[in-house]
Protein backbone atom coordinates (compact mmCIF):
# COMPACT_ATOMS: atom_id res chain seq x y z
CA UNK A 1 0.00 0.00 0.00
CA UNK A 2 1.50 3.19 -1.20
CA UNK A 3 1.20 6.26 1.25
CA UNK A 4 1.20 9.63 0.31
CA UNK A 5 4.31 11.76 1.71
CA UNK A 6 2.19 14.31 3.63
CA UNK A 7 0.21 11.71 4.71
CA UNK A 8 2.95 9.50 5.84
CA UNK A 9 3.66 12.91 8.01
CA UNK A 10 0.77 13.50 9.32
CA UNK A 11 0.68 10.26 10.99
CA UNK A 12 3.82 10.06 11.88
CA UNK A 13 3.17 13.38 14.06
CA UNK A 14 -0.18 12.24 15.17
CA UNK A 15 1.85 9.31 16.90
CA UNK A 16 4.54 11.39 18.29
CA UNK A 17 1.43 13.97 19.58
CA UNK A 18 0.26 10.98 21.75
CA UNK A 19 3.62 9.46 22.96
CA UNK A 20 4.11 13.20 24.24
CA UNK A 21 1.12 13.49 25.54
CA UNK A 22 1.72 9.96 27.45
CA UNK A 23 5.40 10.90 28.45
CA UNK A 24 3.66 14.26 29.76
CA UNK A 25 1.08 12.30 31.70
CA UNK A 26 3.64 9.81 32.70
CA UNK A 27 6.66 12.94 34.23
CA UNK A 28 3.76 14.96 35.92
CA UNK A 29 2.47 12.29 38.15
CA UNK A 30 5.76 10.68 38.93
CA UNK A 31 7.70 13.01 38.86
CA UNK A 32 5.79 16.24 39.26
CA UNK A 33 3.79 14.77 41.99
CA UNK A 34 0.66 15.90 39.89
CA UNK A 35 -2.30 13.86 41.16
CA UNK A 36 -6.33 15.01 41.79
CA UNK A 37 -6.72 15.79 45.12
CA UNK A 38 -8.09 12.73 48.01
CA UNK A 39 -9.47 13.09 50.96
CA UNK A 40 -6.36 13.54 53.72
CA UNK A 41 -8.39 11.58 56.19
CA UNK A 42 -11.85 11.50 57.63
CA UNK A 43 -14.14 12.94 60.16
CA UNK A 44 -17.52 12.02 61.64
CA UNK A 45 -19.15 15.69 60.62
CA UNK A 46 -21.43 15.61 63.62
CA UNK A 47 -18.47 15.81 65.91
CA UNK A 48 -16.10 17.47 63.99
CA UNK A 49 -15.84 20.53 66.94
CA UNK A 50 -14.98 18.73 69.49
CA UNK A 51 -12.62 16.44 67.28
CA UNK A 52 -8.81 17.51 66.70
CA UNK A 53 -7.44 19.38 64.83
CA UNK A 54 -11.06 21.20 64.50
CA UNK A 55 -11.67 21.80 68.14
CA UNK A 56 -8.94 24.55 68.01
CA UNK A 57 -9.59 26.05 64.38
CA UNK A 58 -6.23 28.61 63.50
CA UNK A 59 -2.98 29.17 62.26
CA UNK A 60 -0.31 26.59 63.59
CA UNK A 61 3.09 27.74 63.38
CA UNK A 62 4.88 24.13 61.97
CA UNK A 63 8.12 26.14 61.97
CA UNK A 64 10.70 26.83 58.76
CA UNK A 65 8.46 29.43 57.73
CA UNK A 66 5.70 26.46 57.39
CA UNK A 67 2.50 26.87 58.86
CA UNK A 68 -0.99 24.97 59.03
CA UNK A 69 -4.16 26.62 58.85
CA UNK A 70 -7.22 24.40 60.27
CA UNK A 71 -10.23 25.94 59.05
CA UNK A 72 -13.90 24.79 59.20
CA UNK A 73 -16.20 25.47 56.54
CA UNK A 74 -20.01 26.06 57.61
CA UNK A 75 -22.80 27.18 56.69
CA UNK A 76 -22.10 30.10 55.83
CA UNK A 77 -19.07 30.99 57.13
CA UNK A 78 -15.46 30.20 57.36
CA UNK A 79 -13.86 29.89 60.88
CA UNK A 80 -11.36 31.41 61.07
CA UNK A 81 -12.19 34.12 58.13
CA UNK A 82 -8.72 35.45 58.10
CA UNK A 83 -5.35 34.47 58.82
CA UNK A 84 -1.59 35.99 59.08
CA UNK A 85 1.92 35.16 57.80
CA UNK A 86 4.48 36.41 56.43
CA UNK A 87 6.29 36.44 52.89
CA UNK A 88 7.85 33.51 52.10
CA UNK A 89 5.21 31.13 54.11
CA UNK A 90 3.93 27.63 52.99
CA UNK A 91 0.69 27.05 54.27
CA UNK A 92 -0.99 23.88 54.42
CA UNK A 93 -5.15 24.22 54.31
CA UNK A 94 -6.72 21.45 56.22
CA UNK A 95 -10.33 21.63 55.75
CA UNK A 96 -13.86 20.32 57.03
CA UNK A 97 -17.39 20.92 57.04
CA UNK A 98 -20.02 19.90 60.06
CA UNK A 99 -22.79 20.51 57.59
CA UNK A 100 -23.02 20.63 53.34
CA UNK A 101 -20.74 20.41 50.79
CA UNK A 102 -18.98 23.58 50.70
CA UNK A 103 -15.25 24.93 48.35
CA UNK A 104 -12.45 26.29 48.86
CA UNK A 105 -10.48 28.12 45.92
CA UNK A 106 -7.67 30.57 46.86
CA UNK A 107 -7.09 33.60 44.65
CA UNK A 108 -3.41 33.90 43.17
CA UNK A 109 -2.73 30.11 43.89
CA UNK A 110 -3.83 26.87 42.32
CA UNK A 111 -5.45 25.65 45.85
CA UNK A 112 -8.94 24.42 44.87
CA UNK A 113 -10.38 21.70 46.84
CA UNK A 114 -14.13 20.47 47.71
CA UNK A 115 -14.59 20.32 51.45
CA UNK A 116 -17.34 17.37 51.48
CA UNK A 117 -19.16 16.31 54.76
CA UNK A 118 -17.14 13.05 56.51
CA UNK A 119 -13.93 14.13 54.75
CA UNK A 120 -10.70 16.69 55.62
CA UNK A 121 -9.17 18.25 52.77
CA UNK A 122 -5.92 19.02 52.19
CA UNK A 123 -4.11 22.00 49.89
CA UNK A 124 -0.46 24.05 50.42
CA UNK A 125 -0.03 27.38 49.36
CA UNK A 126 3.41 29.44 49.22
CA UNK A 127 2.81 32.78 49.38
CA UNK A 128 6.18 34.56 48.27
CA UNK A 129 4.60 38.32 47.52
CA UNK A 130 2.62 40.46 50.00
CA UNK A 131 -0.79 41.03 49.53
CA UNK A 132 -3.98 40.07 50.38
CA UNK A 133 -5.27 36.76 48.80
CA UNK A 134 -8.82 35.88 48.98
CA UNK A 135 -10.21 32.69 49.59
CA UNK A 136 -14.46 31.46 48.46
CA UNK A 137 -16.83 29.24 48.67
CA UNK A 138 -17.35 28.04 45.29
CA UNK A 139 -19.52 25.41 45.85
CA UNK A 140 -23.13 27.04 46.03
CA UNK A 141 -23.82 25.68 49.93
CA UNK A 142 -27.34 27.53 50.28
CA UNK A 143 -28.95 31.26 50.98
CA UNK A 144 -25.60 32.69 52.59
CA UNK A 145 -23.30 31.17 50.00
CA UNK A 146 -21.99 34.43 48.87
CA UNK A 147 -21.25 35.26 52.40
CA UNK A 148 -18.53 32.50 52.52
CA UNK A 149 -15.13 34.09 52.29
CA UNK A 150 -12.03 34.81 53.54
CA UNK A 151 -8.23 35.74 53.34
CA UNK A 152 -4.48 35.36 53.98
CA UNK A 153 -2.60 38.54 54.73
CA UNK A 154 0.55 38.24 53.95
CA UNK A 155 3.26 40.76 55.17
CU1 LIG B 1 -20.18 27.32 51.36
CU2 LIG B 1 -20.91 28.02 49.20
Amino acid sequence: MRVEAYERFFMILAALLLVLGIVGIAIGALVAGVHVPSPAGRVDPRTLTTTPPFDQPGLRDLGGGKYEAVVIARAWQFQPDQIEVPVGSTVTFTLATPDVIHGFVLTGTNANVMVIPGQIAQVTARFDRPGEYLWVCHEYCGFGHHQMFGKVVVR
